[in-house]
């Protein structure tokens, strides 16, 4: 089975893979929109705290569990239980796995298809097509439902190429394309009026919101989403992943990468906002609060382009390519879970695996594009609130009790032979089998009864 498996050809491959899942609308909208509503700087330091503390064992329990069955979610959680019980409940949370995972892209597909609608809006106002320009921005259920169904077929059709071919080859485009792009985009906004005072609110942390609960629950909410955690992405990378590498080291790096490009991207959108408050732009209601945390980027940001003339166009239209692009690298990643799936469960060829799957997905996302009001939310809230820290706390269980710890450590010293003498494994274990558990059911109660 392996030998006729995908495999990523190199480190740097599984690198930018593994980070261009992980870095997407997660990133450069949810982590700044979150940071600007929640305190800044506060929300930063709480963010990176968990991150590396939480959200990177829960990311090497999914990579580490992929790379031992090299399978998907479903055979892997059924190959290390030890009984007829846990199997089975292994092989259910897989298979809810890929199910959060298609309706993730359902959702994240009519997101990604404005961010097409936007960068063509600009491209249009450019070329003098203000009629074109218009409609793009407008709310409508053609334009919504055509965009949302051009950036399936992109997704599509890159995951039909397969692991090397496809996910390996357009992230590796992709990603040092969105790096530099973003890097500009700072540089640029940096040199504007009133980009001070968004640094200042970015950079200055006020401690005592430190501590606040809501504060805390939405960093880390933020921390799994944007690490791709708990719906089987990750495992699903790591199982393509060769036995001969260092796998804390690699999940190391996709962490890293990942935290650098959110708060890289806090540079962007803080000051942009202050820049555009600087320009009349409202941006906050009476009391304090920002007035419109899910559409910052929709229309504070368009705003501010707007009172910066041609040179505006040409930053929203890098902008909004930049974030066509970040969500492409992630939607490969959570259409690969479903696909992935079917083709090692079912026998199905690649090819058309890929069609099907995305063609329900398209469906489902054109059912909530029908009753926009009604499901739009509810599907994030379920996914994004509920089901991926309840399936990220099944994967550090089956990787912290569950697996044999002989067997999990002999995996580990594949590519990494001094395990046990280092650092992860003396602080790795427990945090997955307590530290991760506790706090993440701990959020989970929050996130309901709060
Ligand atoms: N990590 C992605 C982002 O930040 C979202 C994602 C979630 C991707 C789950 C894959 C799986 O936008």
């Amino acid at each position: 089975m392996a030998s006729t498996r995908g495999e990523f050809s190199s480190r740097f491959g599984f690198i930018m893979a593994a980070a261009g899942s992980a870095v997407g609308l997660g990133n450069i909208w949810g982590f700044p929109t979150q940071a600007a509503s929640n305190g800044g700087a506060a929300f930063l330091l709480v963010y990176l705290v968990l991150a590396f503390s939480l959200a990177y064992p829960a990311l090497m329990a999914e990579l580490i569990i992929g790379r031992h069955a090299h399978a998907n979610a479903v055979s892997a959680l059924r190959l290390i239980s030890p009984g007829a019980l846990t199997r089975r409940i292994g092989m259910s949370t897989g298979i809810i796995g890929f199910i959060v995972a298609s309706l993730i892209l359902s959702f994240y597909g009519i997101v990604a298809g404005w961010m097409i609608a936007y960068f063509l809006a600009s491209l249009a106002e450019l070329l003098g097509l203000d009629g074109a320009a218009g409609w793009l921005t407008t709310f409508g259920l053609p334009r919504n439902v055509l965009f949302m169904l051009v950036f399936m077929v992109l997704t599509v059709g890159i995951i039909s190429e397969g692991v090397r071919e496809g996910i390996e080859r357009w992230s590796s485009r992709l990603m040092p394309i969105l790096l530099v792009t973003l890097l500009l985009l700072v540089a640029y906004v940096l040199t504007l009026d009133g980009a001070t005072d968004g640094l200042k609110v970015y950079l200055l942390p006020d401690f005592e919101r430190v501590l606040s609960p809501k504060l805390i629950i939405s960093a880390l909410g933020a921390a799994f989403f944007s690490l791709s955690l708990g719906v089987g992405t990750m495992l699903i990378y790591g199982s393509y992943v060769s036995d001969r590498e260092n796998l804390p080291a690699l999940g190391g790096m996709v962490t890293l990468v990942d935290i650098s490009i959110a708060v890289l991207a806090g540079f962007l959108v803080l000051p942009a906002m202050y820049v555009a408050l600087n320009n009349g732009v409202e941006i906050f209601n009476a009391s304090g609060a920002l007035i419109s945390e899910d559409t910052l980027i929709f229309t504070v940001l368009p705003a501010l382009f707007d009172t910066m003339g041609t040179a505006g166009v040409v930053v929203s239209l890098t902008f909004f390519f930049l974030m066509s692009i970040a969500a492409l690298t992630s939607s490969i990643s959570m259409l690969e879970v479903p696909v992935a799936y079917t083709i090692e469960e079912h026998g199905v060829s690649r090819k058309t695996a890929v069609v099907i799957i995305g063609a329900l997905i398209a469906g489902v996302s054109t059912l909530i594009l029908l009753n926009f009001g009604e499901l739009f939310g509810f599907v994030i809230a379920l996914t994004t609130r509920y089901s991926q820290p309840l399936l990220g706390f099944m994967f550090c269980i089956y990787a912290g009790w569950i697996w044999h710890r002989d067997s999990l450590l002999q995996e580990l010293r594949k590519g990494y032979p001094e395990v046990e003498r280092g650092l992860f494994w003396k602080i790795w274990p427990a945090y997955v089998r307590v530290v991760c558990p506790v706090i993440i059911l701990a959020i989970f109660a929050q996130s309901i009864w709060g």
